[in-house]
């Protein structure tokens, strides 16, 4: 068999990045895949090992998982693409150390070379590595996963090489270029600019979008219209700012917008601003996809790149009626792309392959272990948490989410792509509307807006969901549909404000595990859906193993764990018996002491612990608590840092919410 691997990402070691403060969109989306003989056989994100979302470091622990799951050896790999053309990757680099003279000048094929040799004793020669180009990276993961015999192509993102969004014909024989359009239509950095002005960032675009159906479109339609033009032949234009270099704020500042800052209220004019840019953003895609289905008259569509991401858009698509049939990949932003470079090196040197079956499982990451490894590893945590092993998990679970509990549930491998798919969820009975509050209260800590999404078994969707006439893949999550009229005031928890829902359908050949208990759920409560949101608080990425499964649940409010066949409660309280975990650091986290200039004159002492990469988190911290963390030793209980008395409840309360903000993780000796 032949392998390649795919790479997206930076080139920034585990413990550093290649220069301070380097921004957090320089090559994000980090991860590995690999593909034997055509077949998806493994697929990782970096940012589920390293704790950082959307990381822009190099996927070492993303092809490591990737080797261990696909069960090869590095040398057994025939070739590697990376996400980026070459030229494109070398000239950030170049930029970035010409304005940081004391970093030296590396070029991005040495820096692959070398991490591959330091981390897995393999010389890969230059001339089996290969910069893929963006976009083509994005339509060929998506074409070669679609299942379909040809298709229209489109790939829409903050940006590839010289383009933003591309749109392909696709065939067996490969993918030929239709129409491209340029950066300064990028629509992916358009809508993130429009993100900033409502307090978000990179990665926080489905925020915006489940904000806008709270708002009028109509309130901010003028000034919107005087930011883009449709032009003939599908092409569009953005009207670019003469002052500054912001695409959205100029005419919203003119006009007395008031812009919202991270963590501050929303008033009527931020959600009528975010129900426009969607608005916008649909109307745009709509004009592009209804030229160029008409031009090459092709009924199938793939849509990927960060765009397709936008659930509530690719509902539309459906509805339009425009194509017969519609796949998006499950990992269509930047990390997806991996793949996509390694079957484009797998060309270049010579292998290619026949139709590929669709994708239906993005089940493709590292597992939990065995049942003795779990059982093992549970062991070490008690007395936090008590467990058993119930005869039937799966009947033990349903009953107790049809009493109202919420479950963290993790079983079998790790999803690629950004959600969760039932194998490292959180659910809940969808019904009570107050589970929304409840679910964000103890585990999310985030927005009351937004929405929480359905699971259902694909018996019963029809009855719960309208769903178009287009076919279209549901496995992943990526669709917002209609919940029918009369379920609405059922699926409470899971009803949006218009209306809709994100759902996933769910196939017994899929997961058969995920399946029966939806089913199983409906069997003791009349309704096959769950509530499925992603196992995870605020603060970091999707759980990934045993560990990060229950320092989650064991810092929120999570009712019961469930990993495999164990279902787990706390035991002791959690934040007495803290003392006899072991404190680790994340590799980018930093203590720091300043002094300060104090308002009376003279100075006064400041400690903090932070994140040190680009959104990293920052926390001021006691002095006693500085003094403790300082003083960490690998293999020391925290309870070997205070006098015979124990931690002070004081240092315990802040030693609690730094390790829910995950500064530090906290291990068993
Ligand atoms: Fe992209």
């Amino acid at each position: 068999m032949s392998y390649y691997l795919g790479l997206s990402g930076g080139f920034s070691s585990p413990g550093e990045d290649l220069v301070h403060g380097l921004p957090e969109y320089f090559f994000h989306d980090a991860a590995a895949c690999i593909i034997g003989d055509g077949s998806l056989l493994a697929a990782a994100e970096e940012e589920r090992f390293n704790r950082i979302k959307k990381t822009t470091k190099f996927p070492i622990n993303a092809i490591r998982a990737c080797l261990t799951r696909a069960g090869i050896q590095p040398h057994e790999i025939k070739g590697v693409g990376h996400y980026f053309r070459r030229d494109l990757v070398d000239q950030s680099l170049g930029e970035l150390y010409l304005d940081n003279a004391a970093t030296p000048v590396r070029y991005s094929s040495d820096f692959i070379v070398n991490y591959i040799a330091d981390y897995f004793g393999f010389d890969i020669s230059q001339d089996r590595l290969y910069g893929i180009p963006h976009h083509a990276s994005h339509a060929v993961s998506c074409f070669t996963r679609s299942g379909m015999e040809s298709a229209l192509v489109l790939v829409m993102d903050g940006r590839g090489e010289e383009n933003s969004g591309t749109v392909y014909q696709a065939s067996p024989k490969g993918i030929e270029m239709l129409a491209a359009y340029d950066l300064s239509k990028s629509l992916g950095n358009f809508y993130l600019s429009g993100c900033n002005l409502l307090g978000y960032r990179l990665g926080d675009e489905y925020k915006v979008m489940g904000l806008a159906p709270y708002g009028n479109p109509a309130t901010f339609r003028d000034i919107f219209k005087n930011l883009y033009s449709l032009e003939a032949q599908g092409d569009y234009a953005l009207i670019q700012p003469e002052i500054g270099d912001h695409v959205v704020a100029a005419p919203f500042f003119a006009n007395g917008f008031t812009p919202r800052r991270k963590n501050e209220p929303f008033s009527q004019q931020h959600r009528d601003f975010a129900a426009a840019l969607q608005a916008m953003l649909q109307e745009i895609v709509m004009h592009v996809l209804t030229h160029w289905q008409k031009v090459t008259g092709n009924t199938n569509l793939c849509f990927v790149g960060g765009v397709a991401q936008n659930s509530s858009l690719n509902g539309l698509i459906l509805r339009s009626g425009l194509f017969r049939e519609v796949f998006v990949h499950p990992a269509s932003h930047d990390a997806g792309a991996a793949e996509g470079a390694a079957l484009e090196t797998a060309r270049i040197l010579g292998d290619t392959y026949s139709v590929q079956p669709r994708l239906k499982s993005a089940s493709l990451g590292p597992s939990l272990g065995d049942a003795s490894e779990i059982e093992h590893k549970l062991r070490l945590w008690r007395p936090l948490v008590k467990f058993h092993r119930p005869e039937d998990i799966v009947d033990a679970t349903a009953r107790l989410l049809a009493s109202g509990a919420v479950v963290g549930w993790a079983h079998g491998s790790s999803e690629f792509g950004p959600r969760a798919l039932g194998n490292r969820s959180i659910v809940a009975d969808p019904r009570p509307a107050e589970n929304k509050d409840r679910i964000n209260a103890m585990v999310k800590k985030r927005e009351s807006y937004r929405p929480f999404a359905p699971v259902v078994t694909a018996e019963s969707a029809k009855e719960y969901f309208s769903l178009a006439s287009t076919m279209a893949n549901y496995d992943f999550m990526s669709f917002v549909v209609d919940v029918r009229e009369e379920q609405r005031g059922v699926l409470g928890a899971v009803t949006h404000v218009d209306g809709t829902a994100r759902v996933q359908i769910i196939e017994r050949e899929t997961n058969p595990r995920f399946h029966e208990l939806v089913a199983r759920f409906g069997q003791l409560t009349g309704i096959p859906v769950l509530l499925n949101t992603s196992f995870n608080n605020n603060a970091e990425p999707i759980v990934q193993t045993v560990e990060d499964a229950l320092t989650c649940f064991l810092t929120t409010g999570i009712d019961y764990l469930v990993i495999d066949d164990f279902l787990v409660e706390r035991d002791d309280d959690t934040v007495s018996s803290m003392e006899n975990l072991i404190l680790r650091f994340r590799l980018m986290t930093r203590l720091a002491k300043t002094r300060k200039v104090r308002a009376g004159g003279g100075f006064e002492s400041a400690c903090e612990i932070y994140s040190d990469y680009a959104m990293g988190d920052r926390a001021e911290i006691s002095e006693d608590l500085f003094n403790l963390l300082d003083s960490v030793k690998d293999d020391h209980p925290l309870r070997s840092y205070s006098g015979a008395e124990g931690l002070t409840p004081q240092l315990r309360d802040e030693l609690f919410q730094l390790w829910q903000r995950r500064f530090f993780t906290l291990l068993p000796e």
